[in-house]
């Protein structure tokens, strides 16, 4: 940098002499070169309350914009967020221009609906997806920044699916129906009442985004068209970056801040149970009526087929359940299925598998 001052230095002598003072830019010849700005510097408690970037240079004087909430690296960081951040934007697609559209053909009256039915709950649940982690944005530390910019990409992610299946349900004939009851039948919290990040990101990120990542990247035996099978490809690939949010963040917080273990274990406790029965209708795989039975028409090929369906059915219940373990696995907290915490259902549904 101190080179770069000297290769500059006629510039600013000119520039100096037509009235600009450049001062700011003398402080970057005290300063040591940007990349060393790195994960290890991150405070593990930020008192940035003035909106300043971390790495930024402070400023005295300023107003304390932002009361955050969040404020420490352990409940807030993740491991290789920059990672996932770049993998989010080069990634982006259109609802518009990337799904084959011209492949939906009509569909008999019960497999439309049924599909209809399902793509009103994506929506649905989409909007809770974006809403909720978007909540939490503005209360963290703009010093853990890489958990903030994450995080809106997830609300841009979100944004899209809500688009495509309100789309998929309106562009063949169909158009939105029911809304499932989510407010019902909850066991403990639900993911739209967390007001603490690592409680949300547990109900969001680990099980309720988990159960419906499987749910996609079986989409195949849901799909009617192409159309279908790229929406739930692209979504599927979305919601990969989600859940692997959720662990890395999930992993740090086990390692760096052991005495909140036992407090996500109680949240994972209460999601299991929803995860397990379909209370509050978040897995749509679950028992909720309205969706589990939009599946079991869509997998069997027809109302007169739902048996199949659900056999099928009872076969992604399954999958949810082993790829959860994995995931619990993923990010250190598979001691709940040693020590025998896990659901039982859960863990009877992976036995059986
Ligand atoms: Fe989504
Ligand atoms: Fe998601």
């Amino acid at each position: 940098m101190a080179q770069e001052m000297t290769m500059w230095g006629d510039d600013i002598i000119a520039a100096r002499n037509d009235g600009y003072s450049l001062s700011w830019l003398e402080q970057l010849s005290e300063r040591q070169d940007r990349s060393d700005i790195d994960v290890e510097s991150l405070p593990e408690l930020s008192d940035n309350l003035t909106g300043r970037l971390h790495g930024a240079i402070p400023r005295p004087g300023l107003p304390q914009v932002g009361a955050y909430a969040f404020r420490t690296k352990q409940e807030v960081w993740g491991y290789n967020l920059r990672k996932l951040f770049e993998e989010a934007v080069s990634r982006q697609w259109s609802s518009a221009t990337d799904v084959p559209w011209h492949t939906l053909e009509a569909l008999p009256d019960d497999i439309e609906r049924a599909e209809c039915q399902l793509a009103t709950f994506f929506t649905e649940v989409e909007f809770v997806a974006a809403d909720v982690p978007g909540r939490f944005i503005s209360s963290m530390s703009p010093d853990y920044d890489e958990t903030r910019q994450f995080l809106l990409t997830q609300v841009m992610d979100e944004s899209r699916h809500m688009d495509v299946f309100r789309k998929r349900a309106l562009a063949n004939g169909g158009g939105l129906m029911r809304r499932v009851d989510t407010t019902t039948g909850v066991v403990g919290g639900r993911t739209d009442d967390a007001r603490d990040f690592i409680e949300m990101s547990s109900r969001l990120h680990i099980l309720g985004e988990g159960g419906v990542l499987t749910l996609f990247r079986l989409g195949e035996l849901m799909a009617y068209n192409d159309a279908e099978k790229t929406i739930y490809r692209r979504a599927a690939q979305d919601e990969a970056r989600h859940v692997a949010f959720g662990i890395l963040h999930l992993k740090y917080l086990g390692e760096a801040c052991p005495e909140r273990r036992e407090e996500v274990h109680t949240y994972l406790d209460e999601a299991e149970v929803r995860q397990a029965t379909g209370a509050g209708g978040e897995n749509p795989a679950g028992s909720n009526a309205l969706t589990s039975e939009a599946l079991a028409v869509l997998l069997g090929g027809g109302k007169d087929k739902v048996d199949e369906g659900y056999n099928i059915l009872m076969a992604i219940r399954k999958r949810q359940a082993k790829e959860y373990f994995q995931r619990l696995k993923s990010c250190g907290f598979d001691d709940r299925i040693h020590n025998g915490r896990v659901n039982p259902a859960l863990l009877a549904a992976v036995k059986d598998s």
